[in-house]
């Protein structure tokens, strides 16, 4: 496609970065890669640019956008007041896949945050969005580059897949590196809430804060083991097949012969590997065994410890147990 051009993850390119700065300055949309999945950047303090994120991923207008800056100052300046908590959690882990949600500067467009009074913050780490914010100057509102209610996009092709020429330019850096989205901390909330487990774990956080909740929906997920059956409830981060979750091994391998049998076509969604290596392919794993065409996928659920509870989360809203977020 003639929007994709490939870009070097460690060293880009500054001409193409220049090319998508350039296009981000005209208001329009660029899809770049972050350390957890592609986002799909706008200028954040554009909001007829920022309109265009909510029209080309079919989001609902009332899911509010993170805002990615490249400095603390740019931080600073989308914030109504510094918080000591903030300052804290940034030393610690930014650049990283940690999204702080504090109130909001009045400069922050109404269309980027959904009408609250809070933001959403966010500093990757990985290169090209680093490289992409330094020539911008200005924070990019980029929420994941997935059609809404589709598996997070962890490639370019993923992008293309579900965006095509509703994006104007696909910086391609191949695979991200993490694969699950960043942790959504909201520090509004007393003690902070987790409102989305990610790249940050729960237990890396309480190190640094003390306690740290789990917002309602994320908590009733992990308390519940959602394995009782195909839910009826909204789907998220969902493949077209339906996602089966099961408790061991040995329950899915008895589980797939029973399908099988019934001449369904089975995937089998491979959770035998390091957490880290599950984060990085899940969603990529999903798309693949939906573009396969079978009719069910199997998974045995991880643990939730460390990134585990991010994998699950995302695993429990594909097979429709999760709340939207
Ligand atoms: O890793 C990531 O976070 C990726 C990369 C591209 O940065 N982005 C991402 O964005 O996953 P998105 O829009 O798919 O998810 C952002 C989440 C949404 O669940 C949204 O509801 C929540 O953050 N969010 C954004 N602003 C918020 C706010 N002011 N208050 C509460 N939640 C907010
Ligand atoms: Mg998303």
């Amino acid at each position: 496609m003639k929007n994709i051009v490939k870009v070097d993850p460690h060293a880009p390119e500054r001409r193409t970065i220049e090319r998508a700065a350039e296009i981000l300055r005209a208001g329009g949309l660029v899809a770049f890669p972050t350390e957890t999945v592609y986002g799909l950047g706008a200028l954040a303090l554009n909001p007829h640019a920022v309109r265009k994120i909510f029209t080309a991923k079919d989001r609902p207008d009332w899911d509010p956008l993170i805002v990615h800056v490249h400095d603390l100052a740019m931080a600073h300046a989308l914030m109504k007041r510094l918080l000591p908590q903030f300052e804290l959690l940034v030393s610690r882990f930014w650049p990283g896949p940690l999204t702080l949600v504090v109130e909001k500067a009045p400069q922050v467009p109404d269309e980027v945050t959904a009408r609250r009074a809070t933001v959403a913050l966010r500093m990757s780490w990985h290169p090209v969005a680093a490289a992409l914010l330094e020539a911008t100057v200005a924070p990019i509102a980029a929420p994941s580059a997935n059609r809404f209610g589709r598996p997070s996009p962890t490639r370019a092709e993923h992008v293309a897949e579900d965006l095509g020429d509703r994006v104007d330019l696909i910086l391609d850096a191949g695979p991200t590196p993490m694969g699950v989205e960043s942790t959504v901390l909201d520090l509004t909330q007393s003690p902070p809430a987790i409102l989305r487990p990610g790249g940050v774990s729960r237990e890396q956080l309480e190190k640094v804060l003390g306690a740290v909740q789990l917002a309602t929906g994320v908590a009733d997920e992990v308390a519940r083991a959602g394995l009782a059956g195909p839910g009826m409830t909204l789907k998220h981060y969902a493949p077209r097949a339906q996602v089966e979750l099961v408790e061991n091994r040995e329950e899915l391998l008895a589980r797939a012969d029973k399908l099988r049998h019934e001449g369904k076509r089975v995937g089998v969604l491979d959770t035998a590997t390091t957490i880290e290596r599950l984060a990085q392919t899940v969603f990529a794993q999903l798309r693949d065994l939906d573009a396969q065409g079978v009719d069910l996928i199997l998974c045995v659920l991880p643990p939730p410890q460390g990134l585990g509870l991010a994998v699950r989360d995302r695993l429990l809203r594909a097979a429709g147990k999760g709340t939207p977020t």
